[in-house]
């Protein structure tokens, strides 16, 4: 098999990465952190730093933050068509430079190729696509109210301001994408804060950004660490909104970190969404994505569906068919041909992964496949299932975030009884059902604590469907109309007549 790329490109790549540090974005120009300090970016598949980049903190963030709100009337009084356009022409920049952001992301993450450029390229030219439609389609209402005297009443959507995006490391450009591309649309202006473990595809975000003429200070990008740089912008108070994805625990910091001036904050967190394989469902669809819904991205993924109940009338065939599924995955390089699951992010996933692996075996779960590390270097570990699991075990209660399953069995009952397993975690981000008989799948949809249920089947993240939790994973939705409609305040108006 050739590589899906050209070589030359990566070899170009790699040594522009390696000649110089990558450059924060701010009012409109790259520069350096004010401390003049950097950090090393790791490629997970060898363990061996290949670039660094500038280490943003309060100071920085601190420049952003002006540039930003110096920016922003003007963005906001930008009529919606024009900022429509700006959002399709970076949408186009991007599909140009594809190749390009699609290895930068592999070698930065460790993902497959092939899903850094569909999941990641095309996935945020869709976000900005999608987005650039609602500038010119957000508007109030016309309202009628029932105090004496007759009215003119009606709300106005005004862009929130300054928006503050923290993102992080297991989909880095198209979350970072999927966090400007509605509050650009809205009219706010925005500091975007990746991940440190992978700063780099948005240094290219940056580029295109300003290559597309957006006006400086309209998107302005710190790469950093998560206490200095992100818990800077949380605080910060000329920010008026933090839309942030990552750890639950992060969230409950940066709700703390709101209260100085009461920012709005949306958070997406973590998830331990449940699959449910009834006996009469499709097996030749559910197992393979059943499997894939825990192995893709290595289990890297908030809606992960990483809790299986499956009827125990077709458990051995299910849970058999995933783990020869995880015993067959080929996993490698994200770069190398044919790969399916690339390395988890860090060394320090890869302890927490195995962690819980060895966790689970305490508690008394088998290993049906897999279970260990990869030897050799980068940090790889084998898709896993594990059986004989149940509530109250470490690795059916938290979050993984690792190529990792539980599952679990349930016999002939009740709905209800499926639901209450099913909704026994402090999560609520995501949900599948397997089955034939409608009725059971929309009563069981009812009952499922989760933002978002897949019957026999998902259409992904598509930037049309609201995103987000129920309890711990998080609050509001990104995506859809909700989506954009989180980067506004709603102003009543009511004229006397
Ligand atoms: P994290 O929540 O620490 O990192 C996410 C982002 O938050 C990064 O940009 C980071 O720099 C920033 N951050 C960290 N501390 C901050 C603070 N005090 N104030 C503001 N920003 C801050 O996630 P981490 O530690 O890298 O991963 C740990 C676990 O979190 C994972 O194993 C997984 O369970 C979960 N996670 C969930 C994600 C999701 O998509 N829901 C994404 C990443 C992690
Ligand atoms: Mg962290």
């Amino acid at each position: 098999m050739t590589a899906p790329f050209s070589p030359d490109t990566l070899n170009s790549l790699r040594s522009e990465l390696e000649s110089k540090a990558r450059k924060l974005f701010i009012d409109g120009e790259f520069v350096a952190a004010a401390s003049g300090e950097t950090f090393d970016v790791t490629d997970p598949a060898t363990g061996e730093t290949f670039a660094s980049a500038a280490s943003g903190a309060a100071e920085d963030i601190d420049r952003a933050v002006k540039a930003a709100r110096a920016a922003f009337p003007k963005w906001a009084a930008t009529p919606p068509a024009t900022r429509a356009d700006m959002l399709l022409k970076l949408a186009s920049l991007i599909e140009r430079e594809g190749e390009r952001i699609a290895l930068t992301e592999t070698l930065d993450n460790g993902m497959p190729f092939m899903m850094a450029k569909f999941a990641g390229v095309m996935g945020a030219a869709g976000q900005l696509r999608y987005n650039a439609g609602w500038a010119t389609k957000l508007a109030g209402e016309t309202l009628t109210p029932s105090a004496p005297g007759e009215w003119h009443a009606f709300t106005l959507r005004e862009p929130v301001g300054v928006v503050g995006s923290i993102v992080p490391w297991n989909f880095p450009f198209v979350m970072a994408v999927s966090k400007i591309a509605p509050a650009l649309s809205a009219g706010c202006t925005v500091v975007l804060k990746p991940a440190e473990q992978t700063p780099l595809t948005a240094v290219i975000l940056a580029e295109l950004v300003q290559e597309a003429g957006f006006p400086a200070g309209v998107v302005n990008i710190v790469t950093g660490f998560g206490a200095t740089a992100g818990a800077a912008l949380a605080e910060h108070k000329d920010v008026d909104k933090i839309s942030f994805t990552g750890s639950t625990s992060v969230g409950k910091s940066i709700v703390h970190a709101s209260t100085g001036n009461l920012k709005r904050v949306s958070l997406e967190l973590g998830g331990k969404s449940p699959v449910v394989i009834f006996a009469d469902a499709d097996l030749d669809k559910a197992i393979p994505a059943a499997a894939m819904g825990i192995f893709g991205n290595s289990g890297q993924v908030c809606a992960a569906g990483s809790r299986l109940f499956v009827h125990e009338a077709i458990a051995d065939r299910v849970i058999e068919g995933i783990a020869e599924r995880a015993r067959s995955l080929k996993v490698g390089a994200g770069l190398a041909p044919g790969t399916e699951m690339g390395p988890l992010v860090s060394e320090k996933q890869l302890e927490r992964v195995l962690g819980y692996i060895e966790s689970g075996a305490g508690e008394g779960a088998t290993v049906a496949a897999g279970g260990q590390r990869i030897d050799g270097e980068g940090y790889f570990v084998q898709p896993t299932v594990l059986t004989g699991t149940a509530s109250g075990m470490k690795v059916v209660e938290e979050e993984i975030f690792g190529p990792v399953l539980c599952a679990m069995r349930f016999g002939d009952g009740e709905i209800d009884a499926i639901a209450e397993q099913a909704n026994a975690s402090e999560y609520g981000l995501s949900s599948a059902i397997w089955t034939r008989d409608i009725s059971n799948a929309l009563k069981l949809t009812k009952r499922l604590q989760a933002g978002t249920v897949r019957i026999n089947g998902g259409a992904g993240v598509d930037p049309s469907l609201p995103l987000g939790g129920y309890k711990a994973s998080g609050w509001g939705r990104e995506n859809g109309r909700a989506g954009v409609e989180a980067y506004t305040e709603l102003k009543a108006v009511t004229v006397a007549l």
